[in-house]
């Protein structure tokens, strides 16, 4: 059996390169992340017209903590402007935020901004949009082994009902399909602790372009290798 489904339901995209992007214009690394807003409505604007169902975005790994004081906390700014001025059009253009990863690390304050995002964008049906916003793989599989173990202890799960569903759903992406195509920017290619279980059988794509220049041209050029691969998930044609 092949598939060969042309609009992957789901795009996952590492954001990558703004860094570079913002040392190669003389600017600031921070100014190199702002920069990186307008690419994301282009990935919105492009996901929407492909009809494209989900669209995750890897917007800040549990990793990048260990940045520079200055450039986490003017990330975190980044977020609350960025999530408060685009809500009202995430609601005009029916796109339904939601988030992956543990908030709970986050200042009261930015964990009030994304709550106040979600529960307004609530309706939204064309597409929802999941940032990864204090997420890793790993600890996402960590904190889902947790909750299983509590729930043996407990009693409400015997060890031999574990199977992939069980652990699927006990990820922060339980309610999500995997991700169809992955884009990385900037050329790197690895995941950087981002899906892995998910991202199993996902399509990785790894163009040149950093982020603060990726536009709607490449969101097409991305799906348009998509739609050439043939996906066999482990078997034979
Ligand atoms: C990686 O580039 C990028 C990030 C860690 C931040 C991503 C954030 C944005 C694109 C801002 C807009 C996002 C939202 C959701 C409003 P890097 O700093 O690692 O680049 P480098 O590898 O060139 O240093």
């Amino acid at each position: 059996m092949s598939e060969r489904t042309h609009i992957p339901r789901h795009v996952a995209i590492i954001m990558d390169g703004n860094g570079r992007w913002a040392t190669l214009h003389g600017k600031k690394r921070s100014e190199g992340h702002a920069a990186g807003v307008e690419p994301v409505r282009a990935a919105l604007r492009a996901a929407i017209r492909h009809g494209v169902e989900y669209l995750t975005l890897y917007a800040f790994s549990t990793e990048n903590w260990g940045r520079p004081q200055p450039e986490v906390d003017a990330l975190m700014e980044l977020f609350c402007q960025s999530v408060v001025n685009e809500t009202p059009e995430l609601v005009r253009q029916g796109i339904a935020l939601r988030m992956i990863g543990d908030r709970s690390r986050f200042s009261e304050k930015v964990q009030q901004h994304l709550a106040q995002a979600e529960n307004a964008t609530v309706e939204g049906k064309r597409l929802t949009l999941i940032l990864a916003l204090n997420y890793s793989s790993r600890d996402e599989i960590v904190r889902a082994v947790r909750e299983l173990a509590t729930r043996a202890i407990t009693g409400d799960l015997a060890p031999n009902e574990i199977c992939e569903q069980v652990i699927a759903s006990a990820l922060d992406t339980a309610n999500y399909p995997d991700p169809d195509l992955l884009i990385r920017t900037s050329g790197e290619q690895r995941l950087s602790n981002f899906l892995l279980w998910q991202a199993s059988y996902t399509e990785l794509w790894f163009p040149e372009v950093l982020w603060p220049d990726f536009t709607e041209k490449d969101f097409d050029s991305a799906l348009e290798e998509y739609a050439r691969r043939d996906r066999r998930f482990g078997l034979v044609k």
